[in-house]
């Protein structure tokens, strides 16, 4: 997710700093995205970026954050996560909270946006290939302005951002795209569909 997401931002002329827990990968990863992008550690991409992507698991989401609490100080942080189980069945937070806000909760001073997480990758890779179909983007946050941020990076690259309201929302677009995985694996459809939204 986090290296479709950094090809699609850079295509629509973002600057993008990859950020790796291996610093060499970072740099192979940001090559090819142009001479405006950049590979860095985690510490050194969220120093220097006005949006974070949270592109990791769930389950390691906490441990990632930790060390950066600080420097997420009034950052934009959108998160992307599955709160999935080891085996994919289910998901271990919900309907009382979501990935989201326990997310909110390890980065008080952080603005997080709920955004990208019921986007399959191989879709969000193909971005640009869309065209009329453009898929839709569910987005949740308490901070109007840091929603306002992520609904133009989503508009930049090429899908429709459906304010969904507050961070709580994320309760249900969660389960939104633990559906879609369900259709994906179980149902055998396969990670190339998107959702939409149509009045
Ligand atoms: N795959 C999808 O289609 C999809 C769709 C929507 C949402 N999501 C969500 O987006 C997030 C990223 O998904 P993904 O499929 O891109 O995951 P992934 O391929 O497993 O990548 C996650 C990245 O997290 C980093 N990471 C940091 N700490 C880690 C640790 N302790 N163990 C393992 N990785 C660690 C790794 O980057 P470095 O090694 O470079 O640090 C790794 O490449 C997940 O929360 C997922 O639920 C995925």
């Amino acid at each position: 997710m986090g290296s479709a997401l950094a090809k699609q931002l850079a295509r629509a002329k973002h600057e993008v700093i990859v950020g790796s827990r291996d610093v060499e990968k970072a740099r192979r990863m940001a090559k090819p995205l142009g001479k405006k992008c950049c590979g860095a550690s985690y510490e050194e991409a969220v120093a220097q970026a006005d949006v974070v992507v949270l592109a990791v698991p769930y389950a390691q989401a906490e441990s990632v954050l930790m060390p950066l609490q600080g420097a997420l100080n009034g950052k934009v942080v959108v998160d992307i996560t599955n709160p999935l189980n080891a085996d994919f069945s289910g998901l271990v937070v919900g309907h009382t909270s979501s990935a989201a806000e326990e997310i909110q909760k390890r980065v008080p001073n952080a603005r997080v946006v709920k955004a990208f997480n019921h986007v399959f990758a191989p879709v969000l890779a193909n971005a640009h290939k869309w065209k009329s179909k453009k898929p839709s983007v569910f987005i949740c946050g308490n901070d109007l302005e840091a929603k306002q941020t992520v609904q133009k990076l989503v508009k930049d690259i090429g899908f429709v951002p459906v304010d969904a309201g507050p961070l709580q929302a994320a309760r249900y677009i969660e389960p939104a795209a633990f559906l879609m995985v369900a259709l994906a694996y179980g149902q055998k459809m396969g990670p190339k569909y998107a959702l939409k939204l149509v009045k």
